[in-house]
């Protein structure tokens, strides 16, 4: 047994450890930042258990080891208290729900944008509108007569193929509209002349879908209809529009073509946009785009309604508004218009 003058007895000890447990007991668990306050204060490099332990050596040396054994479950404890006021952390007594964050950024609320598409019809609407033209809408869904027989297409016209046009199942009779000619023809069925509507809407044609080709795009049809219209009407009218819509630097031309429902027909084309003439892509080298087919209206059609041939003449035009919205602002493949990419449709703010 050494000898010598020892500060602590195992009682003294004992009671000082007992005295720690009861304090850590006591420990404010709600005080900010508790766990760590706790770890630092009892199991820190300075707190009290490394200091109890510092103590040992003023135990008598036949008592270290039952010393040992009471601090080593001192610490244990300790670090047991240290991990239940870790979880207390983690899910605190005070309820989240009621607690506001207000130091956290709002959530930003975005307005939403107008579909290109539609900044286009609206654009060419408002144009015609000025011209005196009103809008006259019908369904999607057609029967032949209004999508075709009124319109002068012959039984075996190509267009009336399986292969372009969607017929309804069910309902044969029935089809998805393939322009929106079928509304001028409602407007004629139920109106007297003078007419003047432009027809905007969406059409339907069975393609495989690319970039050039999709299953269902946007028309605006007009139909001027009462005495002494001429082609010269036509011409100005269409010359007007363009200006309007690409600048007053854009040249027009017409070219003979033809359609079934109006007799002459012409196709408009307009001097390239993106390469002023000289040639390029969307032009493929001519310097010329087309944009839209056109004519005076057909006097088989005019018969139809039963419209004097004899005293109204009247023109006729049709155009695609992605045709139009891709030279206004370049977009090369259809597909981007119906793939509701948000980045594509937010380059459309404020530009017209
Ligand atoms: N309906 C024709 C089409 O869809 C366009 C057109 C309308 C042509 C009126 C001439 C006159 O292609």
């Amino acid at each position: 047994m050494e000898l010598g003058f020892y500060l602590y007895t195992m009682d003294q000890l004992t009671q000082q450890i007992a005295e720690c447990k009861a304090e850590m007991a006591a420990f404010d668990a709600q005080q900010p930042d508790a766990a760590e306050v706790f770890r630092i204060k009892y199991l820190g490099t300075k707190g009290i258990i490394k200091n109890l332990m510092a103590e040992m050596k003023q135990v008598a040396p036949d008592q270290r080891k039952a010393m040992g054994l009471l601090m080593n479950d001192l610490k244990v404890h300790a670090e047991q208290q240290l991990e239940l006021l870790k979880e207390q952390v983690v899910s605190p007594s005070v309820s989240t729900a009621d607690f506001i964050d207000r130091t956290l950024p709002g959530t930003a609320v975005t307005v939403g944008t107008r579909h290109p598409l539609s900044l286009v019809r609206n654009e060419i609407v408002s144009i015609f509108r000025r011209l005196g033209f009103a809008v006259a809408e019908g369904p999607e869904i057609e029967d032949d007569w209004h999508n075709f027989g009124a319109m002068n297409l012959p039984e075996d016209h190509p267009a009336r193929d399986m292969q372009d046009t969607f017929y309804i199942q069910q309902q044969p009779a029935w089809l998805l509209r393939t322009h929106t000619s079928s509304v001028q023809a409602r407007v004629m069925e139920s109106q007297k002349p003078p007419i003047r509507v432009i027809c905007p809407g969406r059409v339907y044609r069975n393609e495989t879908i690319s970039a050039r080709a999709h299953c269902f795009f946007h028309q605006v049809e007009g139909l001027y209809i009462d005495e002494q219209v001429s082609f010269a009407d036509l011409k100005q009218t269409l010359y007007f529009f363009v200006q309007e819509m690409f600048g007053s630097r854009v040249k027009v031309r017409f070219r003979p073509s033809y359609f079934p429902f109006t007799e002459p027909s012409a196709e408009m084309d307009i001097s390239c946009l993106i390469c002023e003439g000289k040639g390029c892509n969307i032009c493929k080298h001519s310097g010329w785009v087309e944009i839209l087919g056109s004519g005076m209206v057909h006097p088989k059609v005019l018969e139809n309604f039963s419209i004097d041939t004899n005293r109204y003449t009247g023109f006729a035009f049709g155009m695609g508004v992605e045709r139009i919205t891709q030279l206004k602002f370049q977009i090369n493949d259809l597909r981007l218009y119906s793939q509701n990419d948000i980045r594509f449709l937010q380059q459309f703010t404020g530009v017209i």
